[in-house]
């Protein structure tokens, strides 16, 4: 969360006032953010879901994603993205990441069966994947793609916005997100299609609320991630604050880059720095010891810093229900159990995916902040210069 306040206070109001607080019937909070997001990415409709994982789930129901499905997954995400894929009822594959911190496109051409149905780019960190090479990559094989656009919120890919360039993407508004209504989520996609069956699995009552989908092949048993006026009004106000922020953002990420790069450092790869988030400037060291010491050299002078491999549940080794492979809560339901997936299965060890976790190690990644004065941005410059 960059930005709160005033704004959405009003907002929260005059809803209140109102007293149309549920989204179906009456209310249009959810609706108008729905319409506006769709438009402010470039994708022909958006569904607010209950969080980010919901609409990583809710997106692969969409694309019909299921049991006997492999799921390509980077090695270097919130593992909340390997668990939409068990939610599904599919098998996520895990596949390396390069020095872009994102999906290697290589490693994922490396790992496609016979059953693989998807890949999952995760912008990790507001870093863009290669979505050229990787949308490529799925055309000749023909596979679906669900952006995992939960880190990168507002960014873009060569022009495109994030989240909107795959088959469908996906979308969180947690406390930690470029905008936020303390939890929050969304999917988007082009395919009509697509939407109907998501909606479906976002409220288990959709074509009630929505007459156009009362159709019986839409009414399978879906769950229930509604999202509430109270999101769709915060998310309301917080959208006009999003793209001032990300400018601001990305100008100083250019700049503390080519301060580092200038003094000897080796940047990360960045696949799209005009039009990323540029919530942080990246680092890659020779040794995992060069990287801390680059790490403590920042921290004495107060400007914060971290290394992806010290992020917890973001590195696979850290996905402890995938690596003991308990995928639900009963054995009849366990995508790692059931029938279906015999053949889809595959093996889970720390080892699977070195490379990344060689890289996650070296890597050092500096937060940028739209509040930042113009001299902490001096103090931050000058500490990297004299840091490397
Ligand atoms: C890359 C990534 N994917 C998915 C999620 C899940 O989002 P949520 O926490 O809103 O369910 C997160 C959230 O932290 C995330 O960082």
């Amino acid at each position: 969360m960059y930005r709160i306040g005033e704004a959405e206070v009003t907002r929260i109001r005059k809803l209140i006032q109102s007293g149309r607080i549920f989204r179906y019937g009456q209310g249009g909070e959810c609706d108008q953010f729905e319409k506006d997001w769709a438009t402010h990415v470039g994708s022909r409709y958006a569904r607010m879901a209950r969080n980010g994982t919901s609409a990583i789930y809710t997106s692969l129901v969409g694309l019909g994603v299921g049991p006997g499905d492999q799921v390509i997954v980077p090695a270097y995400t919130y593992m909340a993205t390997a668990l939409a894929v068990v939610a599904a009822g599919a098998i996520p594959v895990i596949a390396d990441v390069d020095e872009s911190l994102t999906l290697s496109p290589a490693d994922v051409e490396r790992r496609i069966t016979a059953h693989t149905k998807a890949i999952i780019p995760v912008h990790m960190v507001g870093l863009p994947c290669d979505m050229a090479r990787l949308m490529r990559i799925a055309r000749k094989r023909k596979l679906l793609v669900v952006e995992d656009a939960c880190q990168a919120v507002g960014g873009g890919f060569r022009g495109k916005k994030l989240g909107a360039i795959g088959h469908a993407g996906a979308y969180s508004f947690n406390f930690f997100k470029n905008i936020t209504c303390g939890e929050g989520g969304a999917f988007v996609t082009n395919r009509k299609a697509v939407y109907d069956r998501g909606s479906v699995a976002v409220d288990c009552c959709s074509f009630y609320w929505n007459p156009d989908q009362d159709r019986e092949d839409l009414q399978f048993a879906g769950h229930n991630f509604r999202a509430s006026e109270f999101e769709g009004a915060i998310l309301n106000a917080q959208l006009t604050r999003l793209e001032p922020m990300l400018k601001k953002m990305r100008r100083q990420k250019q700049r503390l880059t080519a301060a580092g790069v200038k003094a000897g450092l080796q940047s990360i790869v960045n696949h799209s720095i005009e039009d990323e988030c540029g919530t942080h400037a990246g680092f890659l060291f020779a040794t995992e010891k060069q990287a801390r010491a680059f790490r403590a050299r920042l921290a004495q002078a107060k400007v914060s810093s971290f290394l992806p491999m010290d992020t917890g549940r973001h590195v696979y080794t850290r996905w402890e229900p995938i690596m003991r492979e308990q995928g639900a809560h009963h054995a009849a339901l366990d995508p790692f159990k059931i029938p279906a997936n015999r053949k889809a299965k595959i093996r889970y060890s720390p080892e699977m995916c070195a490379s990344s976790l060689d890289i996650l190690s070296r890597a050092v990644l500096v937060p940028t902040h739209p509040d930042h004065k113009a001299d902490v941005v001096r103090h931050m410059l000058a500490t990297i210069r004299e840091a490397a």
